[in-house]
């Protein structure tokens, strides 16, 4: 199968196909998703949470996204990598965006970056773009202003978020993003982005009418415990599969029945 580039990704969107996105943070994940048939992996800022516990993507640093998105990139021979800008590493400056996205380009392999945000972030995404660096965008639960939202919830269901939603959209089409994420806002809404922008959308809680879908791979396979938005749909039961492998092992090792010997040299 051919390796998929941005370019393919803005085929796939005027052919009508759907891209299918998971999350992925180290080589063996990456590796199995690349060959099951994912069309693009993002190595999400969700590290923060499903890698280290935290509570929120704030903590994770540029030097920990590049040690996650190697190991992705290392793994993937078909499918499309993007890594997520983590926080504080684009908002203070333009010359910071740029900077940062060439280092995250440079050390790691990876197809493009994300960064959360709309207008006020716009030139530095076409800056971005101009040093050669495909991007995409992020709009409604943008989870890095998770402290300026005050909660998970809904986004743009009034008149007035999804108005600047929309508009926000089209600095980003302009800027030059190849795709933009949107996350938990009204369907309809997504909808509307997904025809009048040029860019590939791929949504979260979205609805069904956007260019593609992205889901976290733990909560997508049913690893993430108590975790369960109406939005997400478990297509796996990972947990229970190795909770079955574990307590065989123990179960086996505590009964003297491994290694046997042929298991033995
Ligand atoms: O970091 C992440 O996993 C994401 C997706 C939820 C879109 O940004
Ligand atoms: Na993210």
């Amino acid at each position: 199968k051919k390796k998929i580039t941005t370019k393919t990704i803005l085929e796939m969107k005027a052919a009508g196909e759907k891209i299918a996105q998971m999350t992925a943070y180290d080589f063996t994940t990456a590796g199995i998703l690349d060959r099951a048939g994912i069309d693009a992996i993002l190595v999400g800022d969700s590290a923060s949470n499903v890698m280290a516990g935290n509570a929120d993507t704030l903590p994770i640093t540029v030097d920990q996204m590049i040690y996650h998105a190697r190991a992705v990139a290392r793994a993937c021979q078909h499918c499309l990598v993007v890594c997520d800008m983590p926080f504080g590493s684009y908002q203070v400056s333009r010359e910071e965006g740029v900077r940062n996205a060439i280092r995250i380009m440079k050390e790691t392999g990876v197809d493009a970056v994300k960064m959360e945000g709309g207008a006020s972030i716009a030139d530095t995404v076409r800056a971005i773009v101009q040093a050669g660096v495909p991007v995409v965008g992020h709009l409604g639960l943008t989870p890095q202003s998770i402290h300026k939202f005050g909660g998970y919830g809904l986004r743009a269901k009034e008149e007035a978020e999804a108005r600047q939603l929309l508009a926000d959209a089209h600095a980003l089409d302009e800027a030059g993003v190849f795709a933009i994420t949107l996350e938990k806002v009204p369907a309809k809404l997504a909808a509307q982005v997904t025809r009048e922008v040029k860019a590939a959308t791929i949504g979260i809680g979205a609805g069904p009418d956007t260019d593609g879908q992205v889901l976290v791979y733990a909560d997508a396979l049913g690893m993430t415990q108590g975790f369960k938005p109406k939005f997400l749909r478990h297509f796996a039961d990972v947990c229970q599969c190795m909770t079955d492998g574990v307590q065989a092992y123990v179960q086996a090792v505590k009964g003297a029945d491994f290694p046997n010997e042929e298991e033995s040299y």
